[in-house]
């Protein structure tokens, strides 16, 4: 039967991957996947997920089954995490998800079963994974505009104007933070506006929050998030823990729907159990019980918040010094909105055959769209990546 199979579309992040793996030149610079990695290049083991599992591993006893929600611990802890410690707790519906993809294909699931015939709006630029993940659950998709690219910054008219279409029975998606790949942010006017538009026609916002802690800090990169959850009736978030507690390989996430009452809750937790029950029936345990052990001791929680305060930090100084230092080479300040953007990404703005001799000439791996993953680089490589787009630009 498998003949009839047709080669897949390769999925361009992790091909690019592969490709920078495959390069045997040794002087070569990765800014593809979305990694965090430390002033010597490697992407570390947080010291406070080292100390939790430690932990664990003293106290641990069984490994016997938890349930299809994963552990309940965590799922409290995440909600808070993601909503503030006021998180209306009877409203939820949370479940721990195989990384903040899989909470983003639990919640479709949701959707699907929930909304036959319902279309989601995504952003035009977003995560290539969205669409093939709303393709896979069977559902109707549409693009809004986001990204206006002689500004480098959101197009909001576009946005707000296209989104007036949406109504009843449709799902805007929404990055929480750190839009990926553009690094062009929603303000809290914006986050207002569309909650009154959705107040007004009717959607569901859907927030991806994959990047919490590392565009504005912990609090203020969830206050989109927070303000519209105040005020709507329905809401679906998908939550990532891959970046902000370093646990990638781990998958950890969790996929939380708001309600309108308890009841509807209670309901939609069990049908979001079922989904994760007939998917894998339920999810690893190790990555959310760090996770659990880490935010239930304040102390392990402080230095948690350090060392997230520490990535951020330096995400922020390389992006200052990218920025002054192509302010220098170009004599422009046509790259400056790197400064002005959050997160890991930005799109640097460069022509895909060039973005190709970046990479053919120079060693220099940004995704084919011109993202380049910012907390890929260091204060060596900065100089690298100025050389090779002054090269390429002519
Ligand atoms: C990225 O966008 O590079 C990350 O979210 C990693 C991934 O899974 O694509």
């Amino acid at each position: 039967m498998f003949e009839t199979l047709q080669p897949p579309p390769p999925d361009k992040i992790l091909a690019l991957s592969a490709a920078y793996r495959a390069d045997p030149r040794t002087k070569k610079l990765d800014l593809g996947v979305g990694v965090y990695k430390d002033e010597a290049g490697d992407t570390v083991i947080l010291r406070a997920v080292k100390e939790a599992e430690r932990r664990l591993l003293a106290s641990q006893t069984t490994k016997t089954y938890l349930s299809p929600a994963g552990d309940e611990g965590f799922n409290r802890a995440m909600a808070e995490l993601a909503l503030g410690a006021d998180a209306p707790h009877d409203r939820l519906a949370v479940v721990q998800t195989v990384g903040g993809s899989g909470a983003v294909r639990l919640l479709s699931d949701l959707i699907a079963k929930a909304e036959r015939g319902a279309t989601v709006w995504f952003s035009d630029l977003t995560w290539p994974n969205h669409p093939a993940i709303l393709k896979q659950a069977g559902l109707a998709f549409r693009t809004y505009p986001y990204f206006d690219p002689a500004a480098r910054d959101v197009d909001w008219e576009a946005m707000r104007a296209a989104l007036e279409g949406a109504g009843p029975g449709d799902v805007v998606l929404l990055h929480g933070c750190c839009h990926n790949p553009t690094g062009a942010n929603l303000t809290p006017d914006h986050w207002r506006a569309l909650t009154e538009l959705s107040l007004k026609n009717g959607f569901t916002p859907f927030i991806d929050m994959a990047y919490q802690g590392f565009g504005d800090g912990l609090e203020a990169d969830a206050a989109g998030l927070r303000l519209m959850a105040a005020d709507v009736p329905e809401m679906l978030i998908a939550v990532s823990c891959s970046k902000n507690f370093a646990l990638y390989r781990d998958r950890v996430g969790c996929a939380i729907a708001l309600a309108a009452t308890p009841e509807a809750a209670a309901l939609t937790k069990e049908n979001m159990k079922t989904l994760a029950r007939v998917t894998y029936s339920m999810p690893p345990d190790h990555g959310a019980a760090v996770v659990r052990t880490i935010l239930g001791d304040p102390a392990l929680k402080a230095d948690w918040i350090a060392e997230l305060e520490a990535m951020r930090l330096r995400m922020l100084g390389l992006r200052r010094d990218l920025a002054e230092a192509l302010r220098a080479r170009t004599n422009s300040d046509a790259y400056d909105f790197i400064e002005r953007h959050r997160g890991m990404f930005s799109l640097l703005g460069t022509a895909p055959d060039k973005v190709e001799a970046l990479r053919d000439a120079h060693g220099v791996y940004l995704v084919g769209d011109s993202r380049a993953n910012i907390a890929g680089l260091n204060r060596d490589t900065i100089a690298t990546l100025v050389d090779a787009l002054a090269a390429v630009e002519g």
